[in-house]
């Protein structure tokens, strides 16, 4: 299926590694050009890897979601790299790295850097990034968020919350951003593979007293097979698949959803 994605351009926040990643690729095998913006020290080497593997041209910035000034950075590079882009995928986000079920187990700190990143480093990307949508009238901002945005999840909190919060300021979004024509959405995977879900496994086997402790892969096989109805992991390419989706004419009048990749996780 031609999406008619491309030559157009598309930002990949957080595009380095796990599913953004997954979705640089995505965008680049639609023909789409591609702004892979990462904190991690192989940015440059993903963008490089995706261009190779799709002929499309790729710019890998470093780019770090909680300053301002960097994300100002990020944007000033794109342009000056591809004169403008279209598409606007911001897919960083991280976790306490501590298991937070009861919530007590936290301490209140816990929260101050997940939320700094999850949620405010989203809206760094959006007033940085959303005045060149408007400009241009047309594109499409999508959020990456999570199944656990959307239920009470017994892992970390604050991930959880940081995470609703993303899919309600799409919504806000959605409604300013329509009558530019530019389309705003989210999307929520449900267990993928990454070193994000891997550090969720860590968290939990770390506090279980000897005998209970389990490999990640056995607690990650029994994990699908009770909460996953279809009972298989996402991959990122799953995720790839319902982005360009969404930023392609194919979705036109998608806008202010959230959309979830689960394998009908939230359903259960
Ligand atoms: N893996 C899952 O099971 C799962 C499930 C639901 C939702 N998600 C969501 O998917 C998205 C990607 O997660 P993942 O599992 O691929 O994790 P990951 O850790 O593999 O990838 C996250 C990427 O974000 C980057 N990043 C982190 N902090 C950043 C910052 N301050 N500035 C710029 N980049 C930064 C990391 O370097 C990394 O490349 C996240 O938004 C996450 O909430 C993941």
């Amino acid at each position: 299926m031609d999406l008619g994605l491309q030559g157009q351009v598309a930002v990949v926040v957080g595009g380095a590694n796990g599913i953004g990643r997954g979705i640089s690729a995505a965008f680049a095998a639609e023909g789409a050009h591609v702004a892979v913006l990462d904190v991690t020290e192989n940015t440059v080497e993903t963008a490089v890897q995706v261009a190779e593997a799709h002929g499309v041209r790729t710019l890998g910035t470093l780019c770090d979601i909680a300053s301002f000034e960097s994300v100002e950075r990020s944007r000033d590079a794109v342009l000056g790299e591809f004169r403008s882009y279209a598409h606007v995928v911001v897919v960083a986000a991280i976790g306490s790295g501590k298991f937070g079920f009861p919530f007590l187990n936290l301490q209140p700190s816990d929260w101050d850097r997940v939320l700094q990143v999850n949620i405010l480093g989203t809206t760094n990307v959006a007033h940085v990034y959303a005045p060149h949508l408007m400009e241009r009238q047309c594109g499409t901002v999508t959020l990456i968020s999570s199944v656990a945005g959307q239920i009470g999840s017994q892992t970390d909190p604050p991930y959880s919350a940081s995470k609703a919060a993303n899919i309600n300021f799409a919504q806000c979004m959605a409604r300013d951003l329509a009558p530019h024509q530019v389309r705003v959405n989210t999307v929520c995977p449900g267990m993928v593979k990454t070193s994000l879900n891997e550090l969720v496994w860590k968290s939990w086997n770390d506090l279980q007293p000897e005998g209970r402790k389990r490999s990640y892969e056995d607690w990650a096989e029994e994990k699908v097979r009770n909460l996953v109805p279809l009972r298989r992991w996402q991959e990122p390419a799953d995720i790839g698949a319902m982005v360009v989706f969404l930023a392609s004419k194919r979705a036109q009048n998608v806008t202010g959803q959230t959309i979830n990749v689960d394998g009908g996780y939230v359903i259960k």
